[in-house]
């Protein structure tokens, strides 16, 4: 039986991450069983909602994001609503009551997980008050939730880690970072290590350089408050990018436990080769989208979004070159790019293997490297891009590819990445959640370039909407002798 019982407690019940994904994620698992009758939910917010309203907006979310209602009224009825000032004790101790009363009525034996899905300041205050207003005292499991961002550079996060750690201990914070939530990220340990044929390669002898590539199509939309203070590297490079980076690059832990997984990312991260001072602008490329064409519409430049300041120096991309100095990695260059209001809406990272000794087929053009293409989104899947002979009497060569197709995906994978990570939580499995260790030293690598930056006195570089970064982030790679390989070209469904 893999249904959990647990009190899940929502601060910031109103808001969009809410709406968008925590519903329907719960919609989802009450429809596969995983949350059966012993769950309730409490949402908290300012607004003054009763019970009923809320429950009108959960059918709401469900109807709009999942465009369901099946059982739609048993699964709103596990939801309850309590007005809450986030700085009031009062308010915590009403929340005590209501949360004691579902205990019984639910029989939730204590087990209460508390979601922080709301602005990062009040992170701290609200871990302060379950603990002093005496939220945490029951017999069962605690457990908190924090989205991102946790903190804005190791100082905050330094800070609001001692923080929660005050009335939370570390195996009971669950740092969302929800790429690790999506299949295909999931999937980059399993290709690795449950297949003879990629460790021995996976490492410098063998692999030229990997290419991790996240790109969005969308601007930066109504989060231009929180954007400006944050840019393409604190906002996807910190957490997302550098993860990916970690799960790649980490040496197989010796059996697949929280800790033991955690402790192989974490050597990664110090292995990270700091980049600092003079080097940022060498190994380091940010840039700005202007005005330019999405999916043949015109969109304005990001200075010109709603609440950017029109000599906004935030990065909307960022490309880096990393490196891993360890014995497995030295010398190969891990590059990564982000950014929004790019070509596509896309997340692949590429592999690309060393050349071979010497080409026999020579009255050949030059033979395409030999890829492996882990597909994150939209498409899920790994393709493997070798040479083979064309048909015909020559020895002429010819690039194919072999294509796994991840089942089941459907292209908008962050409802199910939630989905997963919420499932994991109610089973007290923080393995897919982020350590305090790695986030330290993320922050620690990406706070030297972003020192950099903000004393940077030139203008940043800008690109044109609907197009794959700045010139720089080109010669960037091309300084090395590589390419970014065309994400279009490697897609699952152009298979030859
Ligand atoms: C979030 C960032 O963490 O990830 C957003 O804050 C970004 O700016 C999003 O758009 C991308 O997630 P996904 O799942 O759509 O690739």
């Amino acid at each position: 039986n893999d249904s959990s019982t647990s009190l899940i407690m929502i601060f910031g019940a109103t808001g969009d991450l809410a709406k968008r994904k925590l519903y329907p994620s719960l919609y989802h698992l009450y429809k596969k069983g995983k949350l059966a009758d012993h769950f309730a939910v409490i949402g908290t917010a300012r607004r003054p909602w009763s019970h009923e309203e809320f429950r009108e907006n959960i059918k709401d979310s469900i109807h709009s994001f999942v465009g369901a209602d099946e059982q739609i009224d048993d699964f709103s009825s596990h939801f309850y609503y309590q007005p809450h000032d986030v700085t009031d004790s009062d308010s915590y101790i009403q929340l005590k009551t209501l949360a004691e009363e579902l205990d019984t009525k639910y029989s939730l034996q204590g087990n209460r997980i508390f979601y922080l899905a709301m602005a990062p300041e009040f992170f701290g205050t609200i871990a302060d008050h379950l603990k002093a207003d005496g939220l945490t005292d029951t017999t069962g499991f605690k457990r908190l939730v924090i989205e991102k961002p946790f903190g804005h550079d190791l100082e905050s996060a330094e800070q609001l880690n001692a923080q929660i750690r005050q009335s939370f201990p570390e195996e009971e914070i669950y740092r969302i970072d929800h790429y690790l939530g999506k299949a295909m990220v999931q999937n980059i340990e399993v290709i690795r290590f449950a297949n003879a044929f990629f460790e021995p390669l996976w490492n410098n002898r063998y692999i030229s350089n990997i290419q991790i590539t996240s790109s969005e199509k969308l601007g930066v939309e109504e989060r231009a408050r929180y954007y400006e203070t944050s840019g393409a590297l604190r906002d996807m490079v910190q957490n997302h990018m550098l993860q990916m980076l970690a799960l790649l690059a980490m040496e197989p832990p010796i059996r697949l436990t929280t800790d033991e997984i955690r402790s192989e990312k974490v050597k990664v991260f110090r292995a990270l080769r700091p980049i600092e001072g003079n080097e940022v602008n060498e190994y380091f490329v940010r840039g700005q989208y202007g005005p330019g064409t999405i999916d043949k519409n015109e969109v304005v430049g990001y200075r010109d979004e709603m609440n950017v300041d029109p000599d906004s120096q935030t990065e909307t991309f960022v490309a880096g070159k990393l490196m891993i100095d360890n014995f497995r990695w030295a010398g190969v260059p891990f590059y990564i790019r982000t950014g929004k209001r790019m070509t596509t809406k896309s997340t692949k990272i590429v592999i690309q293997f060393k050349d071979i000794p010497m080409n026999l087929y020579n009255n050949n053009e030059q033979l395409q490297p030999n890829l492996l293409v882990i597909h994150i989104q939209p498409d899920e899947g790994i393709t493997l891009h070798l040479n083979a002979k064309k048909s015909g009497q020559n020895m002429q060569t010819n690039p194919v590819k072999l294509n796994f197709s991840n089942e089941g995906s459907n292209g908008i994978n962050t409802p199910e990445a939630y989905e997963k990570l919420l499932y994991d939580c109610l089973h007290g499995d923080a393995t897919n959640f982020t350590h305090w260790d790695e986030v330290a030293l993320s922050w620690k690598f990406v706070d030297k370039i972003s020192e950099v930056w903000e004393q940077t006195n030139s203008e940043i570089p800008k690109y044109a909407s609907g197009t794959m970064g700045p010139e720089e982030a080109e010669k960037l790679i091309e300084n090395d002798g590589f390419f970014w390989w065309n994400l279009n070209d490697l897609d699952v469904e152009n298979c030859d």
